[in-house]
């Protein structure tokens, strides 16, 4: 039997929520899954006139030619996606695989850290450090049990897993830094520490690592536009160098990054996005309301213009 037409686009294959926010999708896209590297990321569109969303390849199986993405629905173009992108449906544009591949290669023994929705980015490399043969330590720290996802994923590819939770409600309770405390107290030859999550995590991690003069590569998430070098939007300052997170990175010497930088950057276009999240929020509760209040002979045409929640994707 042959499949339907998948139509033009990456097909999504599967989907899984792992909370109200998170959500996780399996793209077929063979060409991207022979090329992906850990460490690097693609920029996608959901639809044609969707904003350019920069995420990490947080997995990608070349033998099915599926790369898979996770999501946290943060703001209009992520909230999006999480109501348009459906099993079936297909991703307009994947762009991609950018940045720079992390080196795995050499290492006797790394400890692979994720926080919250950076679990799904550090897999890749702990995979892949494996893969290499290096002894790999994860630390998965999450806010709460309901949340955890991929452990499993880990305890396949990982020696030793220490799970944090802030509220203990599953492994220790504590941040990611206390499991890096936990790690540097049972192994004295840590060659390298890699960190993603939320900039202030990835902070802490380098401020815990740095008295012990472990070497601490983290993963920088600035605004990106173009995601080719020419913008400049995704600069940041490393030591004394200003870098390009999208051709330079993502990842950097954690003890170099200029975190507060990066921090403020962050919140700089902060009042747009929430104008273009309360504009697509609007349109969409417009679009549940319109067949209720129609009625007789508007109800009956079919010209009506219904708002299109799509009309303020540019630019958004
Ligand atoms: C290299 C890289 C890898 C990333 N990987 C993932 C991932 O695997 N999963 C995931 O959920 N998110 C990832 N992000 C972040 C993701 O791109 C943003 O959350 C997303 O663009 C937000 O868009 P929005 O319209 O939903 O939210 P907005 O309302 O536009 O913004 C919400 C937050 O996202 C940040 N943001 C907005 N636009 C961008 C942009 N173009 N680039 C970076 N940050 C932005 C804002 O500063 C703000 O903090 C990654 C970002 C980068 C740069
Ligand atoms: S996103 Fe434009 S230079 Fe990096």
């Amino acid at each position: 039997m042959v499949d339907a037409d998948p139509g033009p686009g990456f097909k999504i294959l599967v989907r899984e929520d792992f909370s109200d926010a998170t959500y996780s999708l399996v793209i077929h896209h063979p060409l991207m899954a022979k090329a992906a590297r850990p460490g690097q990321f693609v920029i996608v569109m959901s639809h044609e006139s969707g904003e350019r969303v920069p995420l990490t390849i947080a997995d990608f199986d070349r033998a099915k030619g599926t790369v898979t993405l996770v999501v946290q629905a943060v703001g209009k173009s992520t909230k999006e996606m999480q109501q348009i992108c459906q099993v079936g449906t297909s991703l307009y544009g994947v762009v991609g695989p950018m940045g720079v591949p992390s080196p795995l290669a050499g290492k006797k023994k790394v400890v692979c850290v994720g926080g919250g929705l950076g679990v799904a980015p550090i897999f890749p490399q702990a995979r892949g450090f494996k893969e290499n043969g290096a002894y790999v330590i994860g630390i998965l720290g999450f806010r709460t049990k309901n949340l955890i996802f991929w452990e499993d994923k880990f305890r396949a590819c990982c020696d030793e897993l220490i799970l944090c939770t802030d509220d203990g409600s599953a492994g220790i309770k504590g941040f990611v830094s206390d499991g890096i405390k936990l790690a540097i107290e049972g192994h004295s030859n840590i060659d390298e520490v890699v960190a993603i999550g939320p900039p202030i995590m990835m902070k802490a991690c380098a401020e815990t690592t740095r008295p012990h003069a472990i070497k601490t590569i983290v993963s920088l998430n600035p605004i990106m536009v173009d995601g080719t070098g020419m913008c400049g939007g995704c600069r940041v300052k490393i030591g004394n160098e200003i870098k390009f997170a999208c051709v330079d990175g993502p990842d950097f010497d954690g003890h170099k990054v200029d975190f507060n930088d990066l921090i403020m950057r962050l919140k700089r276009y902060a009042k747009e996005e929430k104008a273009a999240l309360d504009r697509w929020s609007e349109n969409c509760r417009m679009m549940q309301r319109a067949p209720t209040v129609l009625k007789g002979a508007e109800a009956a045409d079919s010209s009506l213009p219904l708002p299109d929640p799509f009309e303020d994707a540019l630019g958004g």
